[in-house]
């Protein structure tokens, strides 16, 4: 398995260029099978869970073609769809579960494996399997697969599900705009990505009103037809790269940025001590003083502080002024990087869904492990600050969610290199 070796280099100046949302994009390329005509994705990130979407869709019958060094997605479903998502690509990522709305729209029924994923909570599908129940299907568990069917297809309905999650507003959006009559969705997810999503639905000719608030209603059509659609920035690769700069000084700009994205964050950073400009092309990001303050973390559904840069901000928090409070609201079992910064100096107590950091004057170099995706690039990050060589091992899971990091920081001016493992 591959290392990542990080050695503290002063401050980073220069640019980044954002990629494309993962998030978007794994929630973007299922919707394809909602459709017999070609959908294109434009700007898609180069990641290993988009890989693994890739070879899903091809298991299910669809067609995916990379195109521009994988730059662009070219996909089409014309062909007869197998509806069984199979354990073995399935329990590489959670994300596989999208699959489940998009497959029972076209279809009328689906076998799909339970997802597997990044090792931070117990992430059932109760939400997800309520969602699509309201719809019509009819859903059981058997040996690990979920069995959903339904009577005559999928049938709008008002539906409120019980927490705001991503993944279901996602299925249960994919699913209702093939579904006879109206659906409504209440307290749904109000995530950048979900509205990406409705943007190419409605492009591919499906009628949504609502998305980016907490109700959404959709209009069931008989047909969708094909679309081309550019992938929203990816606010969480934004959110980490603003945090280079914030963390080892200098000034970075983020090509793509947009404070929309990230607004909760920036007030975070803003009560931190960093300032973050808007310009033509991005977000500009720097330090204000020598030393960072402490700021206290909720991290919360969007428009609320990302649980997804949560990890990345604790990095940020061991060396700034004073303690800072970090509560996570979204998943049980999320602070494991903890330890392994602790292993570099930082004073960090756990209790719990809350974490306390107390700040010291500078990090040391250390052997550290990668626990999850988000994991890895905040002991990355904290690496780039340290006295010292810090050696992040076991980083697999940052292939799942950043295109480069090692090319894009090094281009910054961070001294950080890739060490091939067997
Ligand atoms: C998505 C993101 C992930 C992000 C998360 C929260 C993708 C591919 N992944 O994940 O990066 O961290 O949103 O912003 O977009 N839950 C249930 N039952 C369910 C579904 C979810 O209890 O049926 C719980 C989960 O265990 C978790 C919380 O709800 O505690 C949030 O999950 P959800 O919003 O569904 O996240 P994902 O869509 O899996």
């Amino acid at each position: 398995m591959d290392s990542i070796i990080v050695t503290g280099n002063g401050p980073l100046n220069g640019q980044i260029p954002i990629a494309g949302a993962k998030n978007a994009c794994l929630t973007l390329m299922p919707a394809t099978l909602l459709s017999e005509e070609p959908l294109t994705l434009t700007n898609a990130p180069r990641l290993s869970d988009i890989r693994t979407m890739t070879t899903l869709l091809r298991s299910l019958g669809a067609e995916v073609s990379t195109l521009q060094d994988g730059k662009v997605l070219a996909m089409a479903s014309h062909g007869e769809i197998n509806p069984v998502a199979d354990y073995d690509i399935v329990r590489k990522m959670r994300a596989s579960n999208l699959v489940l709305g998009p497959l029972l729209a076209r279809l009328g029924h689906a076998v799909v494996s339970l997802p597997g994923g990044c090792a931070i909570g117990a992430r059932p599908m109760d939400i997800h399997i309520d969602a699509l129940t309201a719809l019509g299907a009819e859903i059981e568990l058997k040996e690990g697969y979920l069995h959903a069917t339904t009577k005559g297809g999928l049938k709008g309905a008002v539906h409120e599900m019980r927490f705001a999650s991503v993944g279901a507003t996602e299925n249960f959006l994919m699913a209702a705009t093939l579904a006879k009559g109206t659906s409504v969705l209440k307290n749904a997810a109000r995530e950048p990505e979900i509205v990406d999503l409705a943007n190419c639905l409605r492009k591919m000719g499906a009628q949504i009103e609502g998305d980016g608030t907490s109700t959404i209603e959709i209009q069931g059509v008989d047909r969708l037809h094909g679309a081309t659609h550019p992938v929203v920035t990816d606010r969480i690769e934004l959110g980490t790269y603003m945090l280079a700069p914030a963390i080892c000084g200098g000034e970075v700009e983020c090509l793509g940025g947009r404070i929309e994205l990230v607004g909760a964050f920036c007030e975070k950073l803003d009560a931190a001590g960093i300032d973050v400009e808007e310009t033509a092309r991005g977000l500009k990001v720097r330090r204000r003083g020598d030393r960072l303050r402490a700021v206290d973390v909720v991290t919360e559904p969007f428009p609320g502080f990302p649980t997804d840069l949560q990890a990345q901000m604790m990095a940020l928090l061991c060396t700034a002024e004073g303690a800072s409070v970090l509560e996570e609201k979204i998943f049980e079992n999320r602070f494991m990087h903890a330890p392994e910064l602790m292993r570099m100096g930082a004073k960090i107590e756990v209790h719990g869904g809350h974490a306390k950091v107390t700040g010291v004057n500078r990090l040391k170099g250390a052997p550290v492990m990668a626990t999850d995706l988000r994991a890895s690039v905040s002991l990355i990050l904290a690496g780039l600050a340290a006295e010292g060589e810090t050696i992040v091992n076991r980083v697999y899971h940052l292939d799942r969610g950043y295109e480069r990091v090692e090319d894009k920081l090094r281009a910054v001016g961070a001294k950080i290199e890739r060490i091939s493992g067997q």
